[in-house]
């Protein structure tokens, strides 16, 4: 199965050098001389995603200043931090395909894949001990934990057809929104961006990664997979509901409730698709995630104007409206 080489990430050109040193970052610090350590970390190293954290610790750097050793140290650990939980992700998800490669745990098992996911997750902490901060390391561990917080209370509500937004939003913030918030944080304070624009821009980086994830659950929906480059339909099929079924359900009754429910036990996708797109649901997440995405941009008022500020205010927009 072919692999994304894409080192342009979401595709800012002037970012290209800087990713390049994320990647160096990320190979010198996964070298073993074991070559079973080695190999698997020579393949995950070659699947490449949109970079979407590096990107964010960069573009919230250069809002206030230039961009150093550190930010190319806490860019890769934030990376790291990330890939770990996708290679854990993707054995709770049972999924087989990952950045249009095949998952760890597809090509060699869940057992090397929890295991690899650990080596990740430590060799994250001791890059990012290499910068010499421990409050670095107590901010991103911090960051972790509620990462898997989110990740188990998500566990905690499979098959749970009266999760409500409340919940959902409060698993979406832990799982996903809180790592791209601190990128955007850490980004702006080794750059030494005054404490209300650090502030401002993790409630940014919150605010677009709360609007991420739901657009990745839309796209678990009705994306392509050949486009996405990953496994979908996995939230169905492991009992997991997502912001347009939650709306649906809030508000459908009769039948419309009846179908919906028997859609979901049965893991139909055709048909669940068929009453969320009749009740207006994938529409009306689609807005929510929308205005999430406005909100979010409002905070970059406390950042100075310029090209970096353009670039943050583009990608928060892209967010919303990309298919992959
Ligand atoms: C996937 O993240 C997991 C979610 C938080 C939705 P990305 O969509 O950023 O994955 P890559 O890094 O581009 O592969
Ligand atoms: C995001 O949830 C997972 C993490 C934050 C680790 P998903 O399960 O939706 O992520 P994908 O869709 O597999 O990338
Ligand atoms: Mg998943
Ligand atoms: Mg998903």
């Amino acid at each position: 199965m072919p692999i994304s080489t894409n080192s342009e990430g979401l595709g800012i050109a002037s970012l290209a050098p800087l990713l390049a040193e994320v990647s160096k970052a990320f190979e010198r610090q996964l070298a073993s001389d074991l070559p079973p350590v080695n190999t698997l970390c020579r393949h995950v190293e070659r699947y490449r995603g949109k970079m979407l954290r590096p990107t964010m610790v960069f573009l919230s750097g250069q809002a206030f200043g230039n961009v150093g050793e550190r930010h190319v140290i806490i860019a890769a650990t934030c990376e790291m931090i990330h890939m770990a939980t996708l290679v854990h992700d993707d054995v709770l998800d049972e999924a087989e395909v990952r950045r249009k490669g095949s998952t760890v745990n597809h090509l060699r098992g869940n057992e090397v894949a929890v295991m690899l996911g650990d080596y990740l997750i430590s060799n994250a902490f001791h890059l990012c001990s290499r910068a010499g901060d421990p409050a670095l390391n107590l901010r991103l561990g911090e960051v972790t934990n509620t990462l898997c917080e989110g990740e188990l209370v998500q566990l905690s509500h499979r098959e749970d057809l009266s999760l409500d937004e409340r919940t959902y939003f409060e698993i979406v913030r832990r799982k996903t929104a809180v790592l791209i918030g601190a990128c955007c944080e850490l980004g702006a304070r080794l750059s030494g961006a005054p404490e209300d624009s650090v502030a401002a821009l993790r409630r940014f980086g919150e605010g677009i990664g709360v609007a991420f994830q739901v657009q990745d659950d839309l796209l678990d929906l009705e994306g392509r997979e050949d486009v996405v480059g990953k496994s979908l339909g996995r939230d169905l099929e492991k009992g997991k509901l997502t912001l347009p079924v939650i709306i649906h359900l809030a508000r459908c009754t009769g039948v419309s409730r009846e179908r919906t429910i028997a859609a979901i036990r049965a893991r139909d996708g055709s048909a669940l698709m068929a009453e969320l797109t009749a009740g207006g649901a994938l529409v009306d997440a689609r807005h929510r995630a929308e205005a999430m995405v406005a909100t979010a941009r409002a905070e970059l008022a406390q950042v100075p104007a310029g090209a970096a500020r353009d670039a943050l205010d583009a990608a928060a927009l892209a967010i919303v409206h990309r298919d992959f």
